[in-house]
C-alpha cells in the first residue's frame, strides 16, 4: 500500500477549492424551466455553430430618463414639447464606468472582440461558436424547433455570468427568450366588381373615404416635409409601389397617383418590387397610412433577416431611429409577440429603447394583438398580454368596428372588434397616467377572472380605431383585411396630421402621447367605445365599458376634437 503524503492531500484539497471558487464566482443570471410554448427541444446545438450574442448593460439612470420623458410629454408640465437631444438621452442610458470595465475585462479574458450596437453604448455584440458560448456562460445551448413553422432557434434555458459582472448586466441575448411567429391580419379575398350580399356601406366595408369621414382626418394635403410617418416592416413583408398606386387610383383618385414612400433599411432589410412578393401586412399598413395622411412624407422601415430573432430586430429598429437625426415623428408598428415569450430583462431593454425614442419626440404606436385576451395566441390558460404593446412608453392600439344598424356616415356607433387584444402586463406596472383607470376597471369586474391576469399591470390598449374589413390590394388582388394591424396605421395617420398642423403653427410635435391621451382634454377628444368584448382563452374576455377598458382603451379618434385638444385653433 502506498502512503500518500499529507502535502499531496493538501494539494488535492487546494485544487478542489480553486475549482469550487471559480464555479462559485459564476452566478445564474437568467433561467427558465421550459422553452416558450410552441418550442420543443430537439438536442444540443452543434458545437461549431456560430452564435451572434449581444450583452446589454444596465442604464446608469433610467428613472431619471423616465422623469424627463414625463416632463416633456405631460401637457401640464412647463417643459411640455421640449424634447431631449440625443446627447441628453445618452447621458441617462449609458452604462457606468464600473459596468464597462467589468464587461471589458470579461471579454478580454475570454479573448472576445465585441462591437457597440446601440447609441448609448449599452449593448455590445460578438460572435462565438456554441462551444465557447457554453463555456463562457456556463450554458447549454440547444436546438429548439417550433411546432408550426419547423424553424429552429438556438437557445439555452439557463446561463451564468461572473459574480462581479452580473449586477451590471441586463441580459445576454438570444439565450432564454423565445419569439413565436408574428400573427398576420385576418384576410379574405374580395371581389371588388361583384355585388356583396351585405350592405356595402362603411359599416360593412372600410375604405379610405369611410375612415376620412368617420375620423374627421382632413383631406387637404399636409405641407411639412420634415414630419415623417414611419411604418415598420418585419418578416419579409414588402410594400409594393404599384399596388399602392392602383389602390389610390381606386379609393383616393384626387391624390397624386405618384404618391410614394421613402425607404429605410435596418439589418439587411429590403423592399423587393416583385409584385407576387407583396405582403398583406405591409400592403395594408402602407396603403392606409399613405391614403389617410395625404402629404405627410411616409417612410417604410424594413428590418431584414440579419437577426433570426424578433426581439433583436425590434431593438435594432428602435436603435437605428434613436441614432437618426431625421427620425420619424410617428412610428406605427403592426407587429408584436406575447409578452411572456421574452424574459423580463429583454422586454425591459426593448421598452427602455422606446422610452428613449419618446423622449426624443417620436410617438410610437403598436398594435395590441389579434386574439382578444389571448393576445396573439389561441391556446392560453392565463391571459396573454402582448409586447411591445405592454411597454408603458408606447401607445397600444386596439380595434373597433361600426354597427350596421342605423348607420350614417356622420352618426354611427362603434363596438369593440372581438379580436381586439387587451389586458394587463405581467412585467410592467400600471404607469402613473393610467393607474386610476386600471384600478377602477379592475374593481368594476368584481373578482371576475381572478388569477388570470395581473391586477396591477399596465393596461392595454390605450386607444383604438376601426380595424375591420379594410379593402386592400395585395399582389394585384383585392382583399378584406381585419386586425389591430389595420387600426394602428389609422391612429398613426391621425397623429401625423396633428403633428403636421402643429409644426406648421410653429409648435412641437406630440411625442410620447399617453399623458396627453389620458388627460381630461385627451379623453374628451376620443369616442368612447362601451359595447362589445374580446373573447379568448376559452372565456368571453373583458367587456368594453364607459371610460377606459382593456378592449378598446379610451376610444377612437375624433380629429376635430383632437386638434382643439392639442391647442390648434
Ligand atoms: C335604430 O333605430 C331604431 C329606430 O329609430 C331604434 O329603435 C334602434 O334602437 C336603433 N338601433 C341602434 C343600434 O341605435
Ligand atoms: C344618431 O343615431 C341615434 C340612434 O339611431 C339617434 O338616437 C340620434 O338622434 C342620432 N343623432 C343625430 C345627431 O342624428
Ligand atoms: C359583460 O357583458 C355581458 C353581456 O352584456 C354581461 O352578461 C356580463 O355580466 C358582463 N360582465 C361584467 C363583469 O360586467
Amino acid at each position: 500500500m502506498v502512503l500518500l503524503s499529507a502535502s499531496f492531500f493538501a494539494a488535492l484539497v487546494a485544487i478542489a477549492v480553486a475549482t469550487q471558487a471559480e464555479r462559485s464566482a459564476y452566478v445564474i443570471h437568467e433561467r427558465r424551466d421550459t422553452p416558450a410554448r410552441g418550442f420543443v427541444k430537439v438536442g444540443l446545438a452543434p458545437s461549431s455553430h456560430e452564435l451572434t450574442l449581444r450583452i446589454s448593460l444596465k442604464p446608469n439612470n433610467i428613472a431619471g430618463l423616465e422623469k424627463e420623458l414625463y416632463a416633456v410629454s405631460d401637457p401640464k408640465s412647463e417643459r411640455y414639447g421640449k424634447h431631449l437631444t440625443l446627447d441628453e438621452v445618452v447621458k441617462y442610458v449609458k452604462p457606468t464606468s464600473e459596468a464597462l470595465s467589468a464587461v471589458n475585462s470579461w471579454l478580454d479574458v475570454n479573448k472576445i472582440t465585441a462591437k457597440i450596437i446601440s447609441p448609448a453604448g449599452d449593448t455590445l455584440q460578438f460572435n462565438v461558436p456554441v462551444s465557447k458560448a457554453n463555456s463562457i456562460l456556463n450554458a447549454e445551448f440547444s436546438s429548439f424547433t417550433h411546432s408550426d413553422t419547423k424553424e429552429t432557434a438556438i437557445r439555452t434555458l439557463q446561463y451564468s455570468l461572473p459574480a462581479d459582472l452580473s449586477p451590471h448586466v441586463a441580459y445576454v441575448h438570444p439565450t432564454t427568450s423565445f419569439t413565436n411567429p408574428f400573427v398576420t391580419p385576418k384576410i379574405e379575398p374580395f371581389n371588388i366588381n361583384g355585388k356583396r350580399e351585405i350592405d356595402p356601406s362603411c359599416a360593412d366595408l372600410t375604405t379610405l373615404e369611410c375612415l376620412l369621414e368617420e375620423t374627421g382626418i382632413p383631406k387637404r394635403s399636409a405641407t411639412q416635409k420634415n414630419n415623417v410617418l414611419g411604418i415598420s416592416g418585419f418578416s419579409n413583408q414588402f410594400a409594393h409601389q404599384s399596388d399602392l398606386k392602383d389602390f389610390l387610383a381606386k379609393y383616393r383618385p384626387e391624390m397624386s397617383s405618384s404618391a410614394k414612400f421613402d425607404l429605410q433599411f435596418v439589418d439587411g432589410g429590403s423592399n423587393t418590387q416583385v409584385r407576387d412578393f407583396a405582403g398583406v401586412e405591409a400592403s395594408l399598413d402602407m396603403q392606409y397610412a399613405v391614403g389617410l395622411s395625404g402629404g405627410v412624407p411616409l417612410r417604410f422601415i424594413s428590418v431584414g433577416p440579419l437577426n433570426d430573432d424578433k426581439a433583436s430586430s425590434f431593438l435594432d429598429q428602435v436603435n437605428a431611429l434613436i441614432a437618426d437625426n431625421s427620425r420619424p415623428t410617428v412610428l406605427s408598428t403592426s407587429y408584436g409577440f406575447n409578452e411572456q415569450d421574452l424574459t423580463l430583462p429583454v422586454a425591459e431593454g426593448l421598452c427602455n429603447a422606446y422610452m428613449q425614442l419618446g423622449a426624443l419626440g417620436t410617438s410610437v404606436l403598436t398594435s395590441s394583438g389579434e386574439r382578444g385576451v389571448g393576445g396573439n395566441s389561441w391556446f392560453c390558460d392565463t391571459f396573454l398580454p402582448t409586447a411591445p404593446s405592454s411597454c408603458p412608453w408606447v401607445t397600444s392600439v386596439g380595434a373597433s368596428q361600426t354597427i350596421l344598424e342605423n348607420y350614417t356616415k356622420n352618426n354611427f356607433s362603434e363596438v369593440a372588434a372581438s379580436f381586439s387584444a387587451g389586458g394587463f402586463s405581467n412585467y410592467f406596472k400600471a404607469p402613473a397616467y393610467q393607474e386610476a383607470d386600471v384600478s377602477s376597471y379592475v374593481a368594476s369586474i368584481n373578482g371576475q377572472y381572478e388569477g388570470r391576469y395581473n391586477k396591477a399591470g399596465r393596461g392595454i390598449p390605450d386607444v383604438s380605431a376601426q380595424g375591420v374589413n379594410f379593402v386592400t390590394l395585395v399582389s394585384n388582388e383585392w382583399n378584406l383585411a381585419s386586425g389591430t394591424s389595420a387600426s394602428t396605421p389609422v391612429f398613426a395617420a391621425v397623429v401625423a396630421h396633428l403633428n403636421a398642423e402643429l409644426i406648421a403653427a410653429g409648435k412641437r410635435p406630440l411625442g410620447f402621447l399617453n399623458p396627453f391621451l389620458y388627460s381630461a382634454a385627451g379623453r374628451a377628444a376620443l369616442n368612447d367605445v362601451s359595447a362589445g368584448n374580446n373573447p379568448g382563452c376559452d372565456t368571453s374576455g373583458f367587456n368594453a365599458t364607459v371610460g377606459w377598458d382593456p378592449v378598446t382603451g379610451l376610444g377612437t379618434p375624433n380629429y376635430v376634437k383632437l386638434r382643439k385638444a392639442v391647442g390648434l385653433v
